[in-house]
């Protein structure tokens, strides 16, 4: 609900539902954020306005009458540079190439629905309420007719930010600078950013927030996988499950800045938009430039907590609505198979093992078109590879469909290879860098999505190739860093919208999934068009643990393509089990990405059962409520929780010898009811025990020999299979598991847990005790 209200005090607006509230005042024609965070109510307007009376020391007082009016100490939601704040300002404006004062002063205000969707920008989607603030130039340089805007919209979970520039000045202004939002919040905080790099993705780090300026930035050309925009603000000492926790991200996928500073007062100034770097963003006379929108949640529940809030967010107010809570596909991807070694046969004999396996879905990656053998030519060809696919894509979709499978394409749209016709024919339509020579990434070009004919090249080339071929789903790569954007990066962003939604809205059934080398674009900006993007180039489960927990703080498991794929790991040399494999994977967009054409008859049985398995569950994997729960040291747990179960995973990295208990924890469930907690059964694969064996079979084998190979094609080493009846309670406070393998002997009740190792747990209430008659 948005109320508008006035004491002595001042005007005031507050925002307030369930989970949080914003409390605004506009006093001398300034906005100040009176308080963000916990629900509050009229009644404090009064006592939140009453704390500054006074400047102090060399300040500077906004207006002379009125001794409080330092802008510099306030709590506010927007400033200017040259008007006595001097924290980091929020706009930077030329006229006439010379830098003038954005000072702004309150004019009107209008509440009504969340903003049309109408736009260049990517926006939220659904039920809101919003204020507009306007406020008019006070300096004669720009005249009182400049307006600038400020909304906010409340949703369920997050109030969402944006702001909007009118030039009423009759002179063509250049903007250098304008973020999403401004707030000053009570501090003190710690920062957490999410940083990485490919393969390396979404790794957090936390620090307090100091006077010396934290900025989380991205200046690739792309929301990047070095600094996620989204980050959080989080009290000192705050924990996964308690205490005051801020998290902030922005609907936009391009170059991002968001910073934090505290003050002297105490007060902790956060900004969040697109990055200023190279920014010139021509504004004519009567033009209207609206910033991405910024969006902010609270939760007093610790990390976890504000994640519930942000998912929720998400799942509601940010994938498109056709997919929202739309059951994803099981889905197989030749890629880390095949590479670029395939022809129609190949892909046939896959689809169909695939198939045998329980996939739904057969997604065709990378080669399939003009010279595309490796990745030096053919990008920016979109004509089908008749060596390769004689039948052409029409023909191959035809025989996947046949097969009972959907069928899936890949695309890298944005690029272009010198060595290609595209790009002998339209050397100007790839962006360049005037008076600098190119530099590659990938062996590749960006194409200049400034140019409306390129953009016309790319959808209709790519509708054309949807609509023959039967196409369920599109995954859509972008494998580089940008050099030659500069001053273009932010128009190149909204070409990119506009080529998304001129090519997806009109196909609403199409699973898109967002890809950049992994997720070099992992964003609300993509996932406003893309219900999910592939996490990571990185598919060893063990590094999948991080990147997808990094990933869980700020978007929904839902969101993020996991794919089970070969053991030892092709990145990290690594060899898992299938088990560990596939328990990491259920955590996402559930798929297989491997060469399915040596499986042994034992592999293909658990492939077979684990693919059963999730798809008896993935509706809880999908879209329950994600937490990550206590572990012990070194190991992760995560839990997801449905309508009808909860299921509980824990991951181990390296173990210790001398086991001793190991505790499963579950939360939020009711702490009087008894509940049913089953193992998913697993199995290891004989020849992991190597000489081991000759302590669990009755003769001594050769772990080498011809028997032992024999039985690992056809036998695997059946994990304990546990099944406990307790209270809620007791799974908070901790449910001792079976005890562990430390070969002193095996049972059916010890677990085999060793070095990256992992087990699930369904839990159920439990059917009540019949009573006797
Ligand atoms: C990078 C992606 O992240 C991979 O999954 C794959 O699609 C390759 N590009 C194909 O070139």
């Amino acid at each position: 609900m948005i109320r508008q209200f006035e004491t002595e005090n001042g005007l005031f607006f507050l925002m307030s539902n369930k989970c949080l509230s914003c409390l605004l005042r506009i006093r001398n024609g300034q906005a100040e954020l009176l308080h963000f965070g916990a629900p509050v109510q009229e009644a404090d307007a009064d006592a939140l306005s009453q704390s500054v009376s006074l400047g102090w020391g060399c300040s500077v007082l906004y207006r002379e009458e009125d001794p409080s009016s330092c802008l510099d100490s306030l709590p506010l939601a927007w400033s200017g540079s040259g008007i006595g704040d001097y924290r980091e300002a929020p706009l930077s404006l030329l006229l006439e190439g010379e830098a003038v004062v954005p000072d702004f002063v309150y004019s009107s205000c209008t509440v009504g629905k969340a903003p049309s969707e109408a736009g260049p920008l990517p926006k939220t989607k659904g039920e809101g309420e919003t204020l507009s603030l306007r406020f008019r130039a006070a300096s004669s340089l720009l005249t009182e007719n400049t307006v600038l805007t400020l909304s906010f919209t409340l949703y369920d979970t997050a109030l969402v930010r944006s702001s909007e520039l009118f030039n009423g000045s009759g002179k063509p202004l250049a903007v250098t600078k304008f973020m999403s939002a401004l707030s000053d919040l009570k501090g003190p905080f710690d920062v957490t950013t999410f940083n990485g790099n490919w393969i390396a993705e979404m790794h957090p780090e936390r620090s307090p927030a100091g006077r010396a300026r934290v900025v989380n930035e991205s200046v690739t050309g792309f929301s990047s996988n070095r600094n996620n925009p989204g980050f959080l603000l989080s009290r000192p000492g705050a924990t996964e499950d308690a205490g005051e926790v801020y998290g902030f991200n922005l609907i936009w996928s391009g170059n991002h800045y968001s910073s934090v500073q505290r003050s002297d007062q105490g007060l902790t100034r956060v900004l969040q938009g697109i990055s200023p770097q190279d920014l010139c963003i021509p504004l004519a006379p009567g033009a209207v430039l609206e910033t991405p929108q910024a969006v902010q949640c609270w939760s007093p529940d610790g990390f976890n907590g504000l994640s519930g809030r942000m998912h929720t967010f998400i799942h509601r107010h940010i994938v498109p609505p056709a997919w929202s809570e739309r059951v994803r596909p099981i889905l197989y991807n030749d890629w880390e198979g095949c590479m670029f070694d395939f022809d129609e046969s190949k892909l046939l004999s896959l689809a169909r093992k695939a198939k045998k396996l329980g996939c739904e879905l057969f997604v065709l990656d990378d080669g399939w078109f003009g010279a595309r053998d490796d990745d030096f030519a053919g990008l920016g060809d979109y004509t089908v590879n008749l060596k390769k696919l004689p039948n052409g894509l029409e023909g191959l979709s035809r025989k996947i469909h046949a097969l009972g499978l959907d069928f899936g394409l890949w695309f890298e749209p944005e690029a272009v290879n010198p060595d290609s016709d595209l790009y002998r024919a339209h050397p100007d339509w790839a962006l360049h860098t005037p008076g600098c020579r190119d530099l590659y990434g990938r062996h590749e070009l960006l194409l200049d999505l400034t140019n409306p004919a390129v953009r016309d090249y790319i959808v209709e080339n790519i509708s054309a190739i949807l609509d023959r071929a039967d196409i369920q789903y599109v995954k859509w790569d972008m494998n580089r860093h940008s050099v030659a954007l500069g001053r273009k990066a932010y128009e190149y962003m909204l070409g990119l919208y506009d080529v998304l939604r001129r090519i997806f809205e009109p196909r609403p059934e199409i699973l898109l999934e967002g890809c950049a080398s992994g997720g070099n674009r992992f964003d609300l900006g993509m996932l406003c068009f893309a219900p999910q993007i592939w996490a990571s180039d990185d598919t060893d489960p063990i590094e999948r643990i991080d990147i997808q927990n990094g990933l869980s703080y700020l978007y929904p498991p839902s969101t993020f393509g996991a794919h089970v794929s070969e053991a030892p790991h092709a990145q990290t040399l690594r060899s898992t089990p299938l088990s560990t494999r596939a328990n990491v994977a259920f955590f996402g967009g559930f798929g297989l990405e491997f060469d399915l054409a040596h499986l042994l008859p034992v592999e293909e049985a658990e492939l077979k059962e684990t693919i059963a398995w999730y798809r008896a569950h993935r509706e809880t994997f999908q879209f329950g409520a994600f937490r990550r729960n206590r572990a012990e040291e070194g190991a992760v747990s995560w839990q997801v929780t449905g309508p009808d179960e909860t299921i509980v995973a824990l991951f181990h990295r390296l173990i210790h010898a001398d086991p001793g208990y190991e505790w499963l924890h579950a939360e939020a469930l009711a702490p009087d009811v008894l509940y049913t907690v089953e193992s998913r059964q697993q199995a290891l694969r004989v020849s992991q025990f190597g000489s081991l064996l000759k302590h669990v079979t009755p003769v001594e084998l050769d772990p080498n020999g011809a028997v032992v190979r024999t039985a690992d094609r056809h036998y695997r080493m059946v994990d304990a299979s546990e099944r406990y009846v307790c209270s809620g309670a007791l799974l908070s406070s901790g449910l001792p598991l079976a005890q562990r393998f430390a070969c002193t002997g095996r049972s059916e009740k010890i677990r085999l847990q060793g070095d990256f190792l992992s087990n699930l747990y369904v839990i159920r209430k439990a059917a009540p005790a019949r009573k006797n008659p």
